[in-house]
């Protein structure tokens, strides 16, 4: 059976849109998804985590604490995204790619956030997509594919459909895309996706369409990373 990791970003599952609705629909989708192959969630931080980091750096608190108040808001979005899928979430959240490589049961989800300071949660999906041997990384965001540029600033800007491994990691490296980095795919999670050549499909994580596509494999509107 296929292994899918989903890198679900806050912006996605916290925009203040509507969001027990969006979960609710996104768990019923992933409960569909979850009987042919094996799903992993992982969920970032959103907004609430970079308050939390705001607040802290603004009272000069060190780095790798902040860190932590960001890791523990991801976790508390993957314990709501665990109500919203009920029986179909496998108990408990795990810590390392290791543990949730083991946690994980045919016909349910495991759903984490972050692990450790220093990286993001695009990177936790890139290092679970490695330790699982993942067909594929999906990286539901909030844009509707990577840009040559932004967008809004520059109208000539093209929508990207189908990048290298190589590209990505010039566009993100050189920070020259859609909405800002984190947007696209942290730096750490491409690098680690590119030596494994897992590709990562891009698309607007609101659109659930999109979002099923992507996990099948299948072609979205969104872009596809890979050879
Ligand atoms: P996110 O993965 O949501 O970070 O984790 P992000 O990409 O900066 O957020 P978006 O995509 O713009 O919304 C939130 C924060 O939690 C910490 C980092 O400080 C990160 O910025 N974090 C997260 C870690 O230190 N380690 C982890 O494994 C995950």
């Amino acid at each position: 059976m296929e292994t899918v990791v989903v890198s679900l970003g806050g912006s996605v599952l916290i925009p203040g849109e509507n969001d027990s609705d969006y979960l609710l629909a996104l768990a019923k989708e992933v409960r569909a998804l979850c009987k042919d192959r094996q799903v992993f969630l992982v969920c970032g931080g959103g907004k609430v985590a970079r308050y939390y980091i705001t607040q802290g750096r603004e009272m000069g608190a060190p780095v790798p604490q902040l860190d932590e108040m960001g890791i523990m808001v991801t976790r508390i979005n993957a314990r709501l995204l665990q109500l919203a899928l009920g029986d179909a979430a496998i108990e408990g959240i795990p810590t390392t790619p290791q543990e949730a490589k083991k946690m994980a049961k045919p016909g349910h989800v495991v759903v984490m956030g972050g692990t450790v300071p220093g990286h993001t949660t695009d990177a936790v999906s890139a290092m679970l997509a490695e330790e699982t041997k993942a067909a594929r990384i999906v990286n539901a965001t909030s844009v509707d594919a990577a840009f040559t540029a932004d967008p809004r600033k520059h109208p000539e800007a093209k929508r990207l459909k189908h990048i290298s491994f190589q590209e990505l990691y010039d566009l993100v490296n050189k920070g020259a895309h859609g909405a800002g980095p984190s947007d696209v795919f942290d730096r750490l999670g491409a690098d680690i996706a590119m030596s494994n050549r897992i590709p990562i499909y891009i698309v607007n994580g609101r659109n659930l369409k999109e979002l099923r596509l992507a996990i099948e494999g299948k072609e979205v509107q969104g872009t596809y990373v890979g050879d």
